[in-house]
């Protein structure tokens, strides 16, 4: 999720480009470069951290003026935040300079087929070597359009790319194929960018790309096409956002924003780690004898990525019967924990910055226990500490409350489970079905979302409520922990969450007219218990809000207000798919009660003091 901007026309081009990426730089980013022409070369100016470290580099080696350039602000992916691995990159002959936002899925196959043929790579990233595959193509002496499009075919994964050449020199070539990449249309002059905000200072007549597609940008015009090279016509709309509404995509705030990213999220989590069979691969991990020698996992967070080690533990122990505990980071660094030599540590954090996570990576280092990081942030301090770490791959997460980034840590923490399951060949634990059923629920979480309007009409029910409840057995338990503290968090609501089965033990006690609770109810296996637990809570004057599926409709005859979301063969999955309902319950209510939902009262982003 980097920014990508590009400029052909009569201004100073890079002038241009260094503005569009100022523009983007809500998005979070670790590196930043631009490629322009210089008489007969490309010339690519690049440096890992802020703009400001690419400004100085444009100081010291100023570029004469010119009419074309691409620009990129990296957020790592493949390799970490370096000047080598910052973008754009050139091709093995120097012919073409790209950028590129996504994963290249195939890339290490395709790289070890050119470094066979004698092609010589200068960093880690996928990116370089799709530039040496298009370059390739190249040099057999076909436009660059057509060296793209022939490229793309041989590229597998979601990726927006953006290819200059030295030879054809007013012509900007790109290619969309799932991640985003809108066109600007000016007179005489026209631009690219990942996002809106980035053209609206040079035009308001925009069209976003569609899927599979490749355009031609040159100072005369835009031409779109489609990968057999045939012409798409182009939808162009005019933009009326303000800038602010625009770096939101057009929500009204990064919350709603994020929620809907989460079926793009989860097909980014499964990126380039599940092969066309089904078999799963991380790309660092440790070797395969470690996992025998396992004996139990301690997850580590806080907040929301603690909730998500919660749902870890269900597989952990489920599948693998491998003991799990989760412990709270700050809970965990005082609290003098026994520690088997052989367990496994591992460390849920979007920021890789909390500090109470990051001392206890420490103390566990300390002891020499191995580390796993589950961390979003690329070159982020735990990333960096952890012995082995897989990235969540969610993109920056702006809104303070965290919505995708838990979807993506729970995905992860799934795919982990299965790949131990298969690589110590669990006996019953069926990883191709489980994986095929992952591979499935992005879409699955497009129809939680057509839950919005649904939900936007319960949050009414929330009014004047002194408390809510979010209440579950099993992953439903845990899903409620996580829909609670949304709740909290941006509707500051005061909440009780519990496993249902717990209520009549003293929460129960609570529960009178006004007070909302809102039952995960998605396990057909616990659903006759839920409804005994619904049961108690009606019996008390208490309005209920159920999500459930198909298979526990039973549930709905309880309910004051039934949500209802798609069902896998999985419980577990379930529940994750019912997060999302329980995300936009929140969003809603919080929007009702006028609360600053981005940016909630007392919180921060990023917790790096204790
Ligand atoms: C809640 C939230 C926080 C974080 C917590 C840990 O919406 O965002 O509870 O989950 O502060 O942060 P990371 O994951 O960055 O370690």
């Amino acid at each position: 999720m980097c920014g990508i901007a590009g400029y052909v026309g009569p201004r100073d081009a890079v002038s241009v480009v260094f503005d569009q990426l100022k523009r983007l730089e809500y998005r979070g980013y670790d590196s930043a470069g631009i490629a322009t022409l210089q008489g007969e070369q490309i010339e690519v100016l690049k440096r890992a951290g802020k703009l400001t470290n690419l400004d100085a580099l444009l100081k010291e080696r100023p570029i004469s003026e010119n009419h074309i350039a691409i620009a990129h602000s990296r957020w790592a992916t493949h390799g970490g935040p370096t000047d080598e691995n910052a973008h754009p990159h050139f091709d093995e002959f120097e012919q073409v300079a790209i950028i590129h936002n996504g994963i290249i899925e195939n890339y290490q196959e395709l790289r070890d087929e050119l470094a066979h043929r004698g092609h010589r790579f200068h960093s880690q990233t996928d990116t370089e070597v799709a530039a040496h595959v298009i370059g390739a193509e190249y040099s057999q002496g076909v436009p660059l359009e057509e060296a793209v499009r022939r490229a793309c075919l041989k590229l597998r994964g979601a990726y927006a790319l953006v290819v200059i050449s030295r030879t054809e020199k007013g012509k900007i070539v790109c290619a969309r194929n799932a991640s985003p990449l809108v066109l600007g249309f000016g007179e005489h002059e026209n631009l690219l960018a990942s996002d809106i905000p980035a053209l609206l200072p040079y035009t308001r007549e925009v069209a976003v790309m569609e899927e599979n597609t490749l355009a031609v940008l040159t100072e005369e015009g835009i031409q779109v096409m489609d990968m057999l090279g045939k012409p798409v016509p182009i939808e162009i709309q005019h933009i009326e956002w303000d800038v602010e509404k625009a770096e939101r995509g057009g929500y009204e705030h990064f919350m709603i924003k994020e929620i809907y990213e989460q079926p793009e999220v989860m097909r980014q989590c499964l990126a380039g780690r599940v092969d066309e069979g089904g078999e799963i691969r991380f790309e660092s991990i440790f070797s395969e004898h470690v996992w025998n020698e396992i004996d139990r996992v301690n997850v580590i967070a806080c907040g929301t990525a603690y909730n998500a080690g919660l749902m870890g533990k269900h597989l952990f122990e489920k599948l693998l019967r491998l003991p799990t505990d989760v412990y709270h980071s700050s809970e965990f660094r005082y609290g003098d924990p026994v520690l088997s030599p052989r367990s496994l540590a591992v460390f849920v954090s979007q920021s890789g910055e909390t500090a109470d996570s990051l001392a206890a990576l420490r103390l566990c280092k300390d002891r020499r226990i191995r580390t796993l990081g589950i961390v979003n942030v690329i070159g982020s301090s735990i990333a960096r500490e952890c012995d082995r770490t897989i990235f969540t791959q969610a993109g920056p997460e702006i809104s303070v409350a965290s919505t995708k980034a838990y979807t993506a840590q729970v995905m992860v923490l799934t795919l982990l489970a299965l790949y131990i399951a298969q690589v110590q060949e669990t006996p019953g634990v069926r990883t191709r079905q489980w994986v095929n059923s992952l591979v499935g629920l992005s879409e699955l979480a497009e129809d939680c979302l057509k839950l919005d309007s649904q939900c936007q009409e319960i949050a009414a029910a929330f009014d004047g409520a002194p408390l809510t409840f979010f209440l579950g057995r099993g992953a439903d338990a845990s899903v409620a922990l996580e829909a609670a503290l949304k709740m909290k968090e941006v509707a500051y609501m005061p909440t009780q969450e519990s496993p249902a089965g717990e209520m009549k033990h003293g929460p129960l006690a609570l529960v009178e007219p006004g007070v909302v609770s809102v039952f995960g109810a998605t396990d057909p296996g616990l659903a006759d218990k839920v409804v005994s637990n619904m049961q108690e809570v009606k019996a008390r004057g208490g309005t209920l809000v159920t999500v459930g599926t198909e298979q526990t409709r039973a549930v709905q005859s309880v309910s004051d207000h039934y949500l209802e979301i798609p069902h896998t063969p999985y419980p577990f999955l379930n529940a994750l798919l019912s997060a999302i309902p329980m995300q936009l319950l929140a969003y809603h209510v919080a929007k009702r009660r006028g609360c600053e939902i981005d940016m909630p009262r007392n919180l921060a982003k990023s917790v790096t003091v204790e």
